[in-house]
């Protein structure tokens, strides 16, 4: 094990040294004219990341492969991103020149997005497709085409039709001058590999205390110790261009919680940033390519464009929804995801448990709609791609555009997982049902002091129709479940239906199959089975003839009669049989003695639940006896 993990360290140390280029900036001429791609601007590798890794249509829907892995149920919000963010930028519109802020409710999604982003661009620049160039020795890790006068752009455009952006920074201006008296052709150029840890590419800012917020950790600032010997602040080399945009040139940088900032420090960031340029102390501006990506809630939002000051500062960002998902499918997915990641990775969740959480989460966020006849329950079922009668999908393209801003509230996934881990440490239970899912929530609901009486009447209501959908589902499953052995059963209880109403019409006895013993015909039995389907007591002599003239014409015909030939008798055979089920369920849950068919016939429906349907013991007998409670009100 351990020396399996040493090889694979090396094989890895292999690979990224593997990945390691070095040259002059005459030998980088020539990678870029053999390969163009190597110069593309951040936002353009960004865009084509995305790109690669996949588009595919999902319902006449596109969706990005590459946040599909992470991020579900936000197609329609990232396919937007990436068209009206993404792809402009990508073409060097102006769009890229400003600050990208997701706008969204908490536990939406936003941070994954971002580090999607990163991670992914980290990966990206190890493949041929991602590769990035800089000038070695550059705190920018800058673009080794700045190198190229001004005056000799133009020409180079024509020649290799490549457009370059931007100037040195300070510090390679300063090299170029002093290492390599103007000898551009020599400076050294080398690939790098992004990486937020080594600060090459990726970078984070995070404001320590909103208000007393220093610049220079964006920035950079004045190195104290070499200031002496260079004698000047505006001396580059007395200048630590370390500062978060500053490492995260030719990438990303992550603005996080940037509208707690303070008003001053926000204008100045944010006026320096314009037109892809920064300030850095005592230097000109300073020419940075990133994608500069920022994130908040709805209410800081609102506090900041309600403030008149920030006109000016709002233009200079580009501000994306993201909306919570509005799907329950891919609710539970969310749920799976974030179970993976907690305690609850042991315990056996039941099936349904997971669906009962999302359908309460989902209806939480979703607004009631003006449409005849789409109650709150039929449009959460339309928007998870259920067809209902009456209604197709264009209709719920329909019932989106009613709100526009729906999503941006409600109950958000992580509370979810987290009602779930503390109603587990309270119980000494292994298996979490659906029933207990909503027994937490709803205690969850007890416990929140913030939660108005309005909205808690809301959430309790949802929870309840939560409860309603799960009450169907579980008659749904337990039928299901017997259905199999239901097969058998049903031939023998049409077999034996059969003997009786033959004798009866005839004015026969029975012979019972076990004792040889003569028997009257059961009437009880063969009005069991009739009155399931409304067959009436004076109907009941047609209903038998009708059938046994079925079965001769069959027999003439060479065909099997069996219980599914007849539509009205398959009916009332099944009917029968769940009635049976009914009863056993019921006895098994009202008497503490259950006979020892009743039991046989449970442990078959409990043992195909847990085989075939994903159950425990615990949540199969649980749900058993759900039902049951179900069947006797
Ligand atoms: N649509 C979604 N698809 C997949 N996972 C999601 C989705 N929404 C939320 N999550 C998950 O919920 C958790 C919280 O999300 P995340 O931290 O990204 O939210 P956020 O918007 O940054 O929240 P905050 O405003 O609190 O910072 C994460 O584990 C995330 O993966
Ligand atoms: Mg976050
Ligand atoms: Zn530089
Ligand atoms: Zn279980």
């Amino acid at each position: 094990m351990e020396v399996e993990f040493i090889k694979r360290l090396k094989e890895h140390q292999d690979a990224e040294r593997r990945l390691a280029w070095e040259g002059t900036f005459k030998d980088y001429i020539e990678l870029v004219r053999k390969n163009p791609q190597i110069c593309q601007l951040a936002h353009s590798r960004i865009y084509n990341m995305i790109v690669a890794a996949g588009v595919e249509a999902v319902d006449g829907q596109k969706r990005y492969k590459f946040f599909s892995r992470e991020l579900f149920g936000l197609d329609r919000t990232l396919e937007k991103l990436v068209e009206e963010y993404f792809h402009p930028a990508a073409r060097r519109l102006d769009v890229r020149k400003r600050i990208l802020l997701l706008m969204g409710p908490v536990s939406g999604g936003k941070s994954t997005l971002v580090n999607l982003l990163k991670r992914g661009l980290e990966q990206y620049t190890r493949t041929n497709a991602g590769a990035v160039y800089a000038i070695k020795g550059c705190p920018m890790h800058e673009e080794p085409l700045h190198l190229i006068p001004r005056e000799l752009r133009g020409e180079f455009q024509r020649e290799y039709g490549i457009y370059i952006e931007g100037e040195l920074c300070p510090v390679c201006r300063l090299r170029v001058e002093t290492e390599y008296s103007g000898r551009i052709e020599d400076v050294p150029v080398e690939r790098v590999l992004f990486s937020e840890e080594k600060r090459i590419g990726i970078g984070t800012f995070t404001p320590s205390d909103p208000k007393s917020q220093d610049i220079a950790e964006l920035t950079g600032s004045i190195d104290f110790s070499t200031i002496a010997e260079y004698g000047s602040e505006s001396d580059p080399r007395a200048y630590r261009f370390d500062g978060e945009l500053n490492i995260a040139n030719r990438g990303i940088m992550e603005f996080q919680e940037m509208l707690k900032c303070d008003e001053r420090f926000l204008w100045n960031l944010l006026s320096l940033s314009q037109e892809g340029n920064f300030k850095a102390g005592r230097f000109a501006l300073i020419y940075a390519d990133e994608l500069i990506i920022a994130h908040s809630n709805e209410a800081e939002y609102k506090a900041f464009i309600s403030n008149k000051k920030n006109e000016a500062l709002l233009s200079r960002m580009i501000v994306m929804k993201i909306p919570y998902n509005l799907r329950v499918s891919d609710e539970i997915k969310i749920y799976q995801k974030l179970i993976k990641q907690s305690d609850l990775k042991d315990i056996h969740i039941a099936p349904h448990a997971l669906r009962v959480a999302a359908i309460f989460s989902v209806l939480s966020r979703l607004k009631e709609s003006k449409k005849q006849g789409v109650d709150i329950v039929k449009k959460l079922k339309l928007y998870d791609g259920e067809d209902l009668e009456g209604f197709k999908q264009a209709d719920v393209a329909e019932l989106m555009a009613e709100h526009p801003d729906e999503g941006m509230s409600g109950v958000d996934p992580r509370y979810v997982i987290n009602r779930l881990c503390s109603a587990l440490i309270r119980s000494e239970t292994r298996c979490i049902g659906p029933l207990d899912v909503l027994r937490a929530l709803k205690d969850g609901l007890d416990q929140h002091p913030s939660v108005t009486p309005e909205e808690r009447e809301r959430l309790l209501n949802f929870i309840s129709l939560a409860r309603r959908e799960y009450d169907e589902i579980a008659k749904r499953e337990v039928q299901k479940a017997f259905v199999y052995s239901f097969e058998e059963s049903a031939r023998n209880l049409f077999d034996n239906y059969l003997d009786n109403v033959e004798a009866y019409c005839s004015g026969a006895k029975v012979r019972d199959p076990i004792t040889d013993e003569e028997l009257e015909p059961d009437e009880r039995l063969m009005r069991s089975i009739e009155e399931q389907i409304g067959v009436s007591e004076t109907a009941k002599k047609g209903f038998r003839e009708e059938i046994l003239i079925r079965l001769s014409s069959y027999a003439r015909k060479g065909r099997r009669f069996d219980y599914t030939a007849h539509e009205r008798l398959r009916e009332a055979i099944e009917r029968k049989l769940f009635a049976d089920l009914k009863d056993v369920i019921k006895i098994t849950t009202t008497t503490k003695t259950p006979d020892a068919e009743q039991l046989k016939r449970l442990s078959v429906v409990s043992e195909r639940l847990i085989r075939e349907y994903g159950y425990c013991p615990v949540c199969a007998s649980e749900l058993l006896r759900y039902v049951g409670s179900l069947l006797s009100r």
